[in-house]
């Protein structure tokens, strides 16, 4: 690899906290996420640690960071202001920053309503919103597209038929190879690093996966939700590969690690993806790297990547 390859960074699943003690805050789904918060999730999220991170980000030579979504836990103003400074920092830094929600930064239909994401981090997201096609360093092309929709109770994504329709169509029309897409849910339920229960998966996966894969090009897919790093090719269709990213700041103790970030890198035949995590003794380790390349390209821990 050179210094002329494309490098970013992904993190996900951040989950900016706050606790809410005002009961009139509480008259919605926010009564359980905020218990979910207090009981459990204030030691699983470490979010001090968050400006720390981006030292450590920005020492890699990145040029953009993509963020997918659950920036916050039950879509409170404090939370998103918190999620704006943190991109803030990172973009201080030099970087490019491309973000989508989550099912957390939707949380409430209250928080929809009142368009919280939208309005805090205005100065993030793209300006035609979404789905749209990022053309990374002028030329390499990042598809964002929405899956994250409020729920009564459950964490279920949705696509919009309009956006499996506008993913096909960007698929036949894209003619440079690989694409990356971007989204919150993963489209596998269950790979060798997670299960996802029903109740918290995307709806419609299996229409997306058939369309960002039918067209044959090369297509990474990235996304987050699971809190889990997996890198999987898909058995179905063979031109596409999955990584999803363990959440940003998660604290597991059975693990000693404080948390953890991916990083993309392309160069001409290839993309590399190297997982970075936080030991528990603060140093960061990056613990594997594989990468999916032309057919044909033979290199150790390769996906390889091919037409079906
Ligand atoms: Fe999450
Ligand atoms: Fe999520």
């Amino acid at each position: 690899m050179t210094d002329a390859d494309l490098r970013i960074v992904h993190i996900t699943d951040i989950h900016f906290w706050h606790i809410v003690w005002n009961p009139f805050r509480l008259l919605n789904k926010r009564l359980l996420g905020n218990l979910n918060v207090a009981l459990r999730r204030h030691r699983e999220f470490v979010i001090s640690q968050a400006q720390n991170y981006v030292e450590v980000i920005s020492d890699l030579g990145a040029s953009a960071v993509l963020i997918t979504g659950d920036l916050t836990s039950t879509a409170l103003d404090e939370e998103f202001s918190m999620a704006h400074d943190f991109l803030l920092s990172l973009r201080e830094k030099g970087m490019q920053i491309w973000v989508l929600p989550g099912n957390h930064d939707v949380y409430t239909f209250e928080s929809c309503r009142k368009k919280r994401f939208e309005t805090y981090l205005k100065d993030f997201i793209p300006p035609e919103g979404y789905p749209t096609t990022i053309s990374m360093n002028g030329e390499k092309p990042l598809l964002l597209i929405p899956t994250a929709k409020p729920n009564i109770l459950s964490a279920r994504g949705f696509v919009q038929p309009s956006t499996i329709t506008w993913v096909a169509e960007q698929m036949t029309s894209l003619n440079k190879e690989p694409i990356l897409a971007a989204a919150h849910y993963p489209l596998l339920p269950n790979t060798s690093t997670y299960h996802s229960a029903p109740s918290h998966r995307l709806r419609n996966a299996d229409k997306l996966r058939k369309a960002l894969a039918q067209s044959g090009k090369r297509v990474l897919y990235i996304s987050g939700h699971v809190h889990r790093f997996s890198f999987t090719r898909d058995d179905n269709y063979p031109n596409l590969a999955h990584l999803s990213t363990g959440a940003f700041l998660r604290h597991d103790p059975d693990k000693g690690t404080e948390g953890e970030f991916s990083e993309i890198i392309f160069n001409e035949n290839e993309v590399h993806v190297r997982r970075h995590v936080c030991k528990a003794s603060h140093l960061w380790t990056t613990e594997e790297v594989k990468s999916f390349c032309d057919p044909g390209v033979q290199i150790n821990g390769c996906i390889n990547i091919s037409p079906p």
